[in-house]
């Protein structure tokens, strides 16, 4: 059921756990985080950031696919299609596409400039029924080519941005897009425990869900994260099963050439991970 991701946030603030955001490439990507969601009844967001939503040959495309997916799969959980790192032109575009959630990244403009755009954008996606994710301070790395210095935010910042009424707020905390370097710090749960005294109710973000231990997961919900971001983890599982597959030799085995074979093993390598997430996020029965 497509929803925007409002009420399953409230929810999970309230409940201390988080929802996960498991982004798309594909039509096997959507299909397996769907089929997911439903089976252990978890509400879930696809995030499309706008290199996969370009791949995929636009937001149309996208909003299409994953609207009559949702309804021939007959699902019922709570499902919100959300841009991941938005533009200002490409919120538009996803709000003209029929998403139902929207990220403005205004990270990289001056704090002014973030506010009044993030601001504008707030009126026009609640007036369509649409909720909004903000960030203050960069999440470090690298996503589809959106490349952050990773500074942990400003917790008066994110309040200003919180005021604003964003529906979810990501802020820096030390967390990095992609895999994480060996002598990475860790988050910062100082500047997280700041900014959630500072935001209230707001339901905190965390990007970059990729590698971060279960224990600093757990205690990231505790302080008022209720979304946590995971691409890159589907995709290394992915890429690891359908690896496998080919060097078994089995593609070269009867028709283990015909696509629906070949992608089979990567499709169920993306369900258990997102199972395992949705496991340690706590979103298990929450639909
Ligand atoms: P990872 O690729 O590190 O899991 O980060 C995902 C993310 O934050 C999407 O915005």
């Amino acid at each position: 059921m497509l929803v925007n991701a409002s009420e399953m946030l409230k929810k999970a603030k309230a409940g201390h756990y988080a929802v996960g955001q498991f982004n798309i490439n594909n039509l096997e990507w959507t299909k397996a985080i769907l089929l997911t969601a439903q089976e252990l009844n978890s509400p879930v967001i696809l995030g499309v950031s706008e290199g996969a939503g370009k791949y995929m040959t636009g937001f149309e495309t996208v909003a299409a696919m994953v609207k009559a997916m949702d309804e021939s799969l007959g699902i019922t959980v709570p499902v919100a299609l959300h841009l991941d790192h938005g533009s200002y032109d490409g919120c538009y575009k996803c709000i003209k596409a029929g998403f139902t959630s929207i990220m403005f990244d205004g990270s990289h403009y001056p704090i002014e400039e973030n506010v009044a755009k993030t601001s504008e954008l707030v009126a026009v996606a609640h007036q369509l029924g649409l909720s909004i994710e903000a960030e203050v301070g960069s999440i470090g790395g690298e996503e589809d080519g959106v490349v952050g210095a990773g500074e942990c935010a400003d917790p008066d910042e994110c309040k200003a941005v919180a005021d604003l009424g964003v529906d979810m707020l990501a802020a820096g905390i030390g967390n990095i897009h992609g895999k994480y370097p060996e002598n990475w710090a860790g988050l910062s749960f100082d500047t997280l425990d700041a900014i959630q005294q500072k935001t209230g109710v707001m339901p905190l973000v965390l990007h970059g869900g990729t590698g971060i231990p279960a224990e600093m997961i757990k205690k990231a919900i505790d302080l008022g994260v209720s979304k946590i971001n995971v691409n890159t983890e589907c995709q290394l599982a992915f890429q690891e099963a359908t690896r496998a597959y080919i060097e078994a030799g089995k593609d070269q085995q009867g028709k283990g050439f015909d696509p629906r074979k070949l992608l089979a093993p990567g499709f169920e390598a993306i369900k258990a991970t997102v199972k395992e997430k949705m496991e340690l996020f706590g979103s298990i029965g929450k639909a």
